[in-house]
């Protein structure tokens, strides 16, 4: 996967940007609140058509505008495709090669990125629903069936809980409405439970490698925290669920909603048998967040037979040497990289050397012309 382009019209501090970006490697320097994560934000919102958790729509536009357009040329799979988002007065508009297209589920997923921030690192700490947030949008990227599963879903949840809301009685035994919905609403409760658990185990595949690579410890796994205990026999697994959400019918009543099934679904990270936000250090929750990210490198490659583009905001100053060079290693590899840093020593000469770079001022990008500059 690659972006050859991006152009930016008042977007963040962007008033206007046009940038060539190399296939491989290219660094982003500048000091403190230029616009080298707005940059990197810009790539997650033509990729997502919205923000990465909590930012608002207009909240992207640029200070005093109207309007903010965002536009890519991204090539996967010998396939090149010209990508377009707009905002304006809260309606937002996404084009493929110039042509709108009105539903999200035919727009997202055409740009497959990995990115890693500092800010990640809360993630082990960070409630159930950011995490489910989170890896939400991973599993979204390389399925839309998942998106679709989810749309599904949460529409059902949403009517079962108005419909414990409106309720009187409790004699659900006999309640066609109640049983049609419980039937319906399971399946996909189901099928959401087994792709969380497929993303889950690839990762497992490779994160405990690539942790043992980073810091020469054994032991790193994802734990999925599933609300639907897993049975061989799935009709039976979900009879038992379907049971169970009779047994709850009262509970559920009287808070006004639904309080099993994969909307309460957790995940986590566990080193040696131990829960990390219970027992881990800084170092090795870093460690640990950072092994994730590259593995979903592989997990993309394989899913989609290319790769993400890796996207890397501020964290070479976060890592000690011996990580920044491991971390190396995998930026070397076919893998589109942008990397963000406010200072360019933090960042390997034989990097630097093979990188495009480009200087970042105030909403302002310029390539640094390098001696013997023979980048892509
Ligand atoms: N909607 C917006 N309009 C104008 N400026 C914005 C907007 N949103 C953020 N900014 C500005 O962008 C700058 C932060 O950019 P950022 O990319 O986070 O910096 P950094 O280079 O440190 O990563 C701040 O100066 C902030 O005021
Ligand atoms: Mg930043």
């Amino acid at each position: 996967m690659i972006i050859n382009n991006l152009k930016l019209r008042n977007f963040r501090n962007y008033s206007y940007l046009d940038i060539e970006l190399s296939k491989k490697l290219n660094i982003f320097i500048g000091n403190n609140a230029q616009g080298k994560s707005n940059l990197l934000e810009s790539i997650v919102v033509l990729a997502l058509t919205k923000s990465y958790l909590n930012v608002k729509d207009e909240n992207l536009i640029k200070d005093g505008e109207n309007v903010s357009i965002l536009e890519a040329n991204v090539n996967s799979l010998n396939t090149n495709k010209k990508l377009f988002v707009s905002f304006s007065n809260s309606v937002k508009k996404l084009k493929i090669n110039d042509v709108e297209i009105k539903k999200y589920i035919d727009y997202v997923s055409n740009i497959k990125f990995v990115l890693f921030s500092p800010m990640d690192i809360t993630l082990i700490k960070d409630s159930p629903a950011v995490r489910r947030k989170y890896f939400n949008i991973e599993i979204s990227q390389i399925s839309n069936n998942y998106i679709k599963l989810l749309q599904k879903y949460n529409v059902l949840l949403k009517k079962r809980n108005q419909f414990l809301k409106s309720i009187n009685d409790i004699s659900f035994d006999n309640d066609y409405f109640i049983n049609i919905l419980d039937d319906n609403f399971s399946t996909l409760a189901l099928d959401i439970t087994f792709e969380r658990k497929k993303f889950i185990d690839d990762i497992n595949n490779y994160i405990g490698k690539i942790y043992y690579e980073l810091t020469g410890d054994n032991g790193l796994m994802l734990v999925y925290n599933n609300s639907i205990p897993f049975d061989e026999d799935k009709e039976l697994m979900k009879n038992n669920f379907i049971d169970k959400l009779k047994d709850n019918y009262m509970r559920d009543k009287l808070y006004g909603m639904t309080l099993n099934g994969p909307h309460r679904d957790d995940y986590s990270i566990y080193l040696d048998g131990k829960d990390l936000s219970l027992y881990g250090s800084q170092g090795q929750n870093r460690s640990a967040i950072l092994a994730l990210k590259l593995s979903l490198l592989d997990i993309f490659k394989d899913i989609t037979n290319d790769y993400p583009i890796l996207l890397l905001d501020d964290i070479f100053s976060e890592l000690d040497l011996d990580k920044r060079n491991r971390l190396i290693k995998y930026i070397m590899n076919d893998i589109q990289t942008i990397i963000t840093t406010t200072d360019l020593d933090m960042i390997d000469e034989s990097l630097v050397n093979n990188a495009k770079v480009f200087i970042v001022d105030n909403g302002n990008v310029n390539v640094l012309e390098k001696e013997g500059n023979k980048h892509e």
